[in-house]
């Protein structure tokens, strides 16, 4: 039995040693030579002489070390940047980090830490950021406090602590991030708080459901922001933040946590308190009424996503300030249910991915005389006739998203209530435009315009017209006549485009004239058509360009369109049909010669012929020219054939001589 049971635990200890073995002979991966190196999850238990003594930011996540000492990383001197997530840490002794004085980032997130020596954080001039997230720290004692006078954010998230009481030492005046998320945190006290000298932090609670909070713990205090997600009665921290201001309060909630609703009296707490933005996403609200609002007065910024809103109560006052209005994720059937009157200062405003198809009935922004940007997308929304009537009154528009939606019409000159818009993005929305007229007339200040996957009727030459600042065109996935563009088309009207994305149109060729009005072109996307090589010459009036031809049909390419290649600046030829043979020797060499401006090398292979296939073109070697021995065959096989001809001529003349 015994010899078994020793053969047994030989052979466990033998094939343990061989796994370490192999996994530390795989290499970390060198990110930026000498400086950055991964070596996550590679079975390590000790950094490898493959490092070099320059690296400085190391990523060893994944890997084994139960214990760490000022030995283990003792070569590395030059660490900027630690991150040893999900080692298996459980002793961190002393001095760990006594000669990494550049060290400024150390990740100790999933390590279930049992003993951190008070000198084990000494060494690193200015340790910045530490992670000590999910690593079963249920008291702030654990934490050495030593050396850590330049600790700017601190992340403590998915641990068992239950008070914020920071030991008594503990320097937290430069701190600008603390963060407790996901904890046991269930009251603040005013000493607490008062602990907390550095002004302008960020202080992160979500996931600790608050039950109470001294009052006056946060008197006078000044934040950058707070977060107090997942809080079941929010009346709780609006009361606690009393005379405290904050840039930014986030309140949300999630799917999973059963909340109070929100009725107007628990969030009188506002009133007391200076804010500039307020998050309350998921929230339902009963008894929405305009006193629900009473306390919002100067916030800046409003976030309601999904609050389950079918409308904003109309007679809402005061809200002046409001300059963001987020709205994402609702229930409105129609643009007029959000009283827009009610923020006439707003400049931003987000509809998006409402949960119903949404009416944007007449006029209903009209008040907003101030807006800048307003985000319509994945909105279900369906128009026969826009935007003139939708959109009136948005003279100061800038920035319009209506991408995703139901079937748009646009009339002649459909955004002239609009004529500052800079951004107009209609992107997988089939658009519905009566011929021969150009929705987009009076916007000469349009810089961006996507109509991708839009449905266009690209036959109709005028649809361009009055674009004419336009630098950024998108018509990827829409299709043009017989997959040909031809030489007079839409395009002419936009002369000052600099990017234009023609990629997945089905295009089978371009016409030779066709890009010839585009003389400011610097990027063009034609990837994902049928083209071939003959519509490169479309190309030959423009230089230095971004050229992605890739995916397309192109075999060979003649030696007459390798100029118009050469004055290219970058070109994507990746998976073409690429010809391997001597009939495209001439472009072979010149690829070979070019590598430097071309694009994705290791997708750019033959196709032909079979003995080639999947051969990178940059390692393709062809003799396409004649070697000695055939020259030589040659010269005597013609040599050969000459005197046979001459015998011939003679035989022929004798025999006919012969025979007079
Ligand atoms: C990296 O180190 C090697 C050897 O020390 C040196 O030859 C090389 O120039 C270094 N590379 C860079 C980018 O510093
Ligand atoms: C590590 O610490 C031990 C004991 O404190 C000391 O003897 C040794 O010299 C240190 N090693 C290095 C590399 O500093
Ligand atoms: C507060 O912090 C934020 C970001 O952390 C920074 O942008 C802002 O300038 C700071 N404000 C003051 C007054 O220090
Ligand atoms: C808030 O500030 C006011 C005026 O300074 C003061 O009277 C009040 O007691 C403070 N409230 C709390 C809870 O600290
Ligand atoms: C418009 O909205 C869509 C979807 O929300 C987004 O993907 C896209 O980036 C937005 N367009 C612009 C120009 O920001
Ligand atoms: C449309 O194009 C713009 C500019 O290229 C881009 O920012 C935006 O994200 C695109 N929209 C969608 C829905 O992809
Ligand atoms: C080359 O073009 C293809 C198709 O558009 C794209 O997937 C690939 O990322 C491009 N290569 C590079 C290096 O950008």
């Amino acid at each position: 039995m015994a010899p078994t049971v020793s053969c047994f635990l030989l052979a466990v200890l033998f094939s343990a040693s061989c796994q370490v073995i192999t996994s530390s002979d795989q290499m970390c991966m060198e990110k930026e030579d000498n400086k950055t190196y991964s070596c996550e999850n590679l079975g390590l238990r000790e950094i490898p002489d493959t490092l070099p003594n320059t690296t400085e930011y190391l990523e060893f996540g994944f890997n084994f070390l139960p214990a760490i000492q000022n030995t283990t990383f003792s070569r590395l001197m030059d660490l900027i940047f630690l991150d040893l997530t999900r080692c298996q840490i459980n002793w961190i002794h002393e001095n760990t980090f006594q000669s990494h004085h550049q060290l400024n980032t150390i990740v100790l997130t999933g390590n279930p830490l049992i003993f951190m020596a008070e000198t084990s954080l000494n060494g690193p001039r200015s340790l910045k950021h530490l992670f000590l997230i999910q690593t079963g720290i249920s008291n702030l004692e654990f934490i050495p406090v030593h050396n850590l006078d330049n600790l700017e954010s601190l992340y403590l998230g998915s641990n068992h602590i239950s008070s914020i009481t920071l030991p008594e030492k503990f320097p937290t005046q430069n701190l600008k991030v603390l963060d407790f998320q996901n904890n046991a945190i269930h009251y603040f006290s005013r000493k607490d708080i008062n602990a907390l000298e550095a002004t302008n932090l960020s202080l992160n609670f979500d996931g600790n459901d608050i039950k109470g909070i001294e009052p006056g713990a946060f008197h006078s205090k000044v934040f950058q922001s707070l977060r107090f997600g997942g809080t079941l009665d929010l009346s709780v921290i609006l009361k606690g933040l009393q005379n405290s201001t904050t840039q930014s309060l986030w309140l949300g909630t999630y799917e999973d946590t059963k909340n109070q609703d929100l009725m107007p009296a628990m969030l009188e707490g506002l009133c007391e308190m200076s804010v500039e933005s307020i998050n309350l996403q998921k929230h339902h609200f009963s008894n929405l009424s305009s006193t629900t609002f009473q306390c919002f007065t100067r916030l800046q910024e409003l976030d309601l996503t999904a609050t389950h809103l079918k409308e904003l109560p109309s007679g809402i006052q005061g809200m002046n300030s409001l300059r963001k209005l987020v709205l994402n994720v609702n229930n409105f059937d129609q643009l007029c249910q959000i009283n827009a009157a009610s923020f006439p200062s707003l400049t931003d405003l987000y509809i998006k991915g409402n949960l119903k198809s949404l009416d944007l009935g007449t006029g209903c922004l009209e008040k907003l005389k101030n807006l800048q940007r307003l985000d319509l997308s994945h909105s279900d929304i369906k128009a026969s006739d826009c935007c003139t009537l939708s959109l009136k009154g948005l003279h100061h528009l800038q920035y319009l998203n209506l991408s995703y939606n139901m079937p748009i019409g646009l009339q002649n000159k459909a955004f002239k209530e609009c004529p500052k818009l800079e951004v107009l993005d209609l992107a997988f929305t089939h658009l519905d435009v009566s011929a021969a007229q150009s929705p987009f007339q009076n916007l000469p200040l349009l810089q961006t315009l996507n109509l991708s996957h839009c449905h266009l009727e690209t036959s109709n030459q005028h649809l361009l017209e009055g674009l004419l600042g336009l630098r950024q065109l998108n018509l990827e996935g829409n299709h043009f006549q017989d997959g040909r563009i031809a030489m007079t088309n839409l395009l002419q009207t936009v002369g000052n485009v600099e990017v234009l994305i023609l990629s997945c149109c089905e295009l089978v060729s371009i016409d030779q004239h066709a890009f010839r009005s585009l003389q400011k072109l610097s990027h063009i996307d034609l990837s994902h058509n049928s083209l071939m090589e003959s519509s490169i010459d479309a190309l030959s009036p423009l230089k230095g360009l971004y050229l992605n031809l890739a995916s397309n049909s192109i075999r060979i390419l003649p030696p007459h369109l390798l100029p118009i290649l050469s004055q290219q600046s970058t070109i994507n030829l990746s998976h073409n049909p690429l010809d391997c043979t001597c009939s495209n020797g001439r472009f072979i060499a010149w690829y070979q010669e070019n590598l430097q401006r071309l694009e994705d090398p290791e997708k750019t292979v033959c196709a032909s012929p079979p003995s080639l296939r999947g051969v990178k073109l940059s390692e393709v070697k062809l003799s396409c020219r004649m070697t000695a021995v055939g020259i030589f065959f040659l010269v005597t096989f013609a040599f050969l054939f000459i005197i046979l001809l001459v015998f011939l001529v003679k035989f022929l003349l004798r025999w006919k001589y012969q025979h007079i």
